[in-house]
């Protein structure tokens, strides 16, 4: 299992560390470029937690996950070196058992003018995790809220355990949510409860959170992250180029009408014809073996 808990933040540097180096050891320094600067300090990248899947964990317990920018920068760079990453296949993104993520970070916000808010764009770093083109499975247990649950709606799947909590609270401190809330909520559990929790504040227990099919499964509190990664692990054995077709095609059907969206998909299913993985999927169920998969 490969830790990469003391790199830098820059992109290159990143990838140069997952290509070519081995692990770190905690409480080291990076040996690429012999500085103990630690700019992944709020989230913790294990690559190869199982084959082919990577787990991100975040990482500021005493402000219960709070998305602050450098926490969500942190995440912007890792899904960013994870999805060029030939050795990844599915990604799982966690908090700790209380939460997931509370939020953005009120205090880092609180005294900032609109104009400093709108310079900083810190939402905008949401839109590296839209781009991530193999699958992510958000694990989560405790409190999902505001970005925290904008950022769980942001991935492609979610496993909650049973004390997961989710909502959109921000109406209680005199805003909206701002990275996605009032949209991909609306078109995961509609209009009406949408309202409801984005005007009241309410949050979703896990159950009620699976019954409006916000996520996908409901688990006791130490399975969560064990469920999450066998998720992950199973869609792992599958053909990498199929994944990402497949999920550039299900995000699409949110994206555009049905015509537009069914000829993307016969695109995307003819355009599977031209992978060394089609050609040995069908021939493996043909001579009755598994199939293995290059993701070529
Ligand atoms: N930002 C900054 N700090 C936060 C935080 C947040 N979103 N959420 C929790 N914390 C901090 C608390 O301030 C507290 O820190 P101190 O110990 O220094 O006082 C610590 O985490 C523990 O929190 P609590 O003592 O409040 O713990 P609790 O168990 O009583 O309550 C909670 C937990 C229900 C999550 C509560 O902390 C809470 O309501 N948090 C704020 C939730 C929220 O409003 N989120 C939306 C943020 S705005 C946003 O996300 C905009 C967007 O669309 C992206």
């Amino acid at each position: 299992m490969f830790m990469y808990k003391e790199v830098h933040s820059t992109f290159t540097h990143l990838f140069s560390m997952v290509k070519r180096l081995p692990p770190l050891k905690k409480g080291g320094f990076c040996i690429y470029c012999r500085s103990k600067k630690n700019t992944m300090e709020f989230l913790l990248i294990e690559k190869a937690i199982k084959p082919h899947v990577a787990l991100l964990t975040i990482n500021r317990p005493k402000d219960m996950n709070a998305l602050n920018l450098q926490l969500m920068g942190e995440i912007r760079d890792a899904l960013k070196m994870l999805d060029e990453d030939d050795e990844v296949r599915a990604i799982v993104i966690t908090g700790n058992e209380k939460a997931f993520a509370a939020g953005a970070d009120i205090k880092q916000m609180s005294d900032k003018s609109a104009i400093d808010m709108y310079l900083i764009d810190q939402f905008s770093t949401w839109d590296q995790i839209k781009k991530t083109r193999k699958p992510i499975i958000a694990a989560v247990s405790g409190f999902a809220l505001g970005g925290g649950c904008e950022l769980a709606m942001t991935c492609d799947m979610v496993v909650a355990s049973e004390t997961a909590r989710f909502g959109q609270p921000e109406i209680k401190i005199g805003v909206m949510p701002g990275a996605g809330g009032t949209q991909r909520l609306t078109r995961a559990i509609g209009k009406a409860k949408t309202m409801e929790l984005v005007l009241t504040g309410r949050f979703l227990s896990a159950e009620e959170a699976l019954d409006y099919h916000l996520i996908n499964k409901v688990v006791p509190v130490e399975l969560y992250l064990e469920e999450a990664l066998a998720l992950a692990e199973e869609i792992s054995t599958m053909s990498p180029i199929g994944t990402r077709l497949a999920k550039e095609a299900v995000n699409r059907a949110f994206e555009t009408h049905l015509e537009e969206g069914l000829h993307f998909e016969r695109k995307n299913f003819y355009l599977a014809f031209a992978s060394e993985d089609q050609t040995e999927g069908m021939k493996a169920f043909i001579e009755k073996r598994k199939p293995e998969f290059k993701g070529k």
